[in-house]
């Protein structure tokens, strides 16, 4: 690792250590806070590392004609700003990131606004965001000798992490919630050769036990509360500033969970405009389940300062999380952009979930919960016609096929889910049926299904 271009500074305390001192637990002696990465150099005036704006525009979009791995990553790509291999030789990649940038059309125009889009991260190599955040902690791990790596999931950590350490040719080890993770992400944590554990836990009784075991075992952790993840999980924020011509969008909306994403995508904003890379940071909205919104319980009790654990329940099992690591991060991502945290019902998010199935998109439902806290941010008048947002997808619609199949049949909510949403559910409805085989029959199908 480059210890010579970063260190690591806590959250909390402000404590600064070397990368080498980072505790298994990536938490602070001090304070028992998190660290984020920073890179000293960046700070000086004169200083050699301080990077020059247009060289690095230039040399970014010159690196999407390269045929080189490392430069047809999305997240090493931006190298210059996350300088934290030794070698960058060292990398372990599956090209993840340069995920695409869709217009919302339906979306924008139901709600009166002018550019709506939605940032796919589902579009990754293993189907989720942490594509990106894993190659940056996965090439730490292999440059630091280990040969064993964990995490705690709700099943895209887990996904991503084992097929990262398989390249890698590390071991991985998986806890996740028994029974609480979509299969299509169980499976991808089997096919890639992980040891998966399912423990009579919740994600974060998961997580704690965890961070028990890497203390005594010599096991690399890689959850979010390790800092290197986040600064893979930046770089979206790179590329939706290019994609913008490097004018950011007015708004940006994340959904949350153990908040590491929210975080680490204000931190990306914050590196473009504190290098004077753009002008101005967006607006970061973080949307939470109603049924998992300890975030959103922090800023109505104590305006972001202290949070209270919850118990998480949600359908959309990757955000089932009660005591979410990186709270106080994502709290001041909020806090210094003016954006607002916010949570939605199980059935906002099935009918916004559909409604970008209907667009030709799809996603995971914890993704979905940007759309339906946007609609919501725009009927409080906070979201104004002419701005320009950006949703962000986290997730594959196939990771979770079982609850997409369950909403078109009409067994995924309960009937107080549903109260008031009926009509609006039912539109959006497309069971398969069971039809005869026969001309006659599939063209009756059609007339009977016309809109
Ligand atoms: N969306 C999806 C699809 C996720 O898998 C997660 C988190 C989130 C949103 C929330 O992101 O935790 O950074 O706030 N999944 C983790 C996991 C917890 O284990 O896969 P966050």
């Amino acid at each position: 690792m480059n210890d010579n271009l970063h260190q690591l500074r806590c959250f909390g305390c402000g404590a600064r250590i070397s990368g080498a001192e980072a505790q298994p637990d990536f938490r602070c002696v001090e304070c028992g806070d998190l660290f984020e990465v920073e890179y000293p150099g960046w700070g000086q005036r004169r200083g050699n590392d301080r990077p020059n704006p247009g060289a690095l525009k230039w040399l970014w979009r010159e690196r999407r004609c390269s045929s080189e791995s490392l430069d047809q990553s999305g997240v090493w790509r931006f190298r210059e700003l996350l300088p934290i291999l030794d070698s960058f030789g060292d990398a372990v990649t599956l090209r993840e990131g340069n995920t695409p940038l869709y217009p919302l059309f339906r979306a924008a125009k139901a709600l009166g606004i002018d550019q709506l889009y939605a940032k796919h991260q589902g579009m990754n190599p293993t189907g989720s965001f942490k594509d990106t955040g894993m190659t940056a902690a996965m090439s730490v791990a292999k440059e630091r000798g280990f040969e064993w790596v964990a995490c705690a999931s709700t099943g895209n950590t887990s996904a991503a992490m084992a097929a990262y350490a398989a390249r890698a040719g590390l071991r991985s080890l998986v806890l996740i919630p028994d029974g609480k993770i979509a299969w299509g992400k169980l499976s991808q944590a089997m096919d890639y050769g992980a040891v998966t554990c399912q423990l009579k836990a919740d994600f974060d009784g998961c997580l704690t036990l965890l961070t028990q075991i890497v203390k005594e075992a010599p096991i690399y952790l890689l959850n979010s509360v390790n800092p290197y993840r986040l600064e893979g999980q930046k770089t979206p924020a790179f590329e939706i500033a290019e994609a913008f011509d490097w004018n950011v969008p007015d708004h940006l909306v994340v959904p949350g969970g153990n908040l590491g994403n929210s975080s680490a995508l204000g931190k990306g904003f914050r590196e473009l405009y504190e290098l004077g890379l753009v002008a101005r940071m967006p607006r970061i909205s973080v949307i939470q389940a109603a049924g998992a919104n300890p975030l959103v319980q922090s800023f109505a009790n104590s305006k972001g300062a202290e949070l209270a654990p919850v118990e998480a329940h949600t359908r959309a099992t990757a955000i089932r999380i009660g005591n979410p690591a990186s709270w106080r991060k994502a709290a001041r991502a909020i806090q210094e952009t003016g954006g607002w945290c916010l949570d939605v019902t199980e059935a906002e998010i099935a009918i916004a979930k559909a409604e970008l199935g209907s667009e030709g998109l799809g996603c995971e439902p914890a993704s979905a919960v940007t759309l339906a806290g946007l609609k919501k941010l725009r009927a409080r008048g906070d979201v104004g016609s002419g701005e320009s947002v950006v949703l962000v997808l986290t997730g594959h619609t196939l990771k979770d096929a079982d609850y997409t199949i369950d909403f078109h049949r009409g067994t995924l909510l309960k009937e107080e889910e549903k109260a008031g949403v009926e009509k609006e559910i039912e539109a959006l409805r497309r069971n398969a049926l069971q039809v005869d085989a026969s001309v006659g029959a599939v063209l009756a199908a059609l007339k009977g299904s016309a809109r």
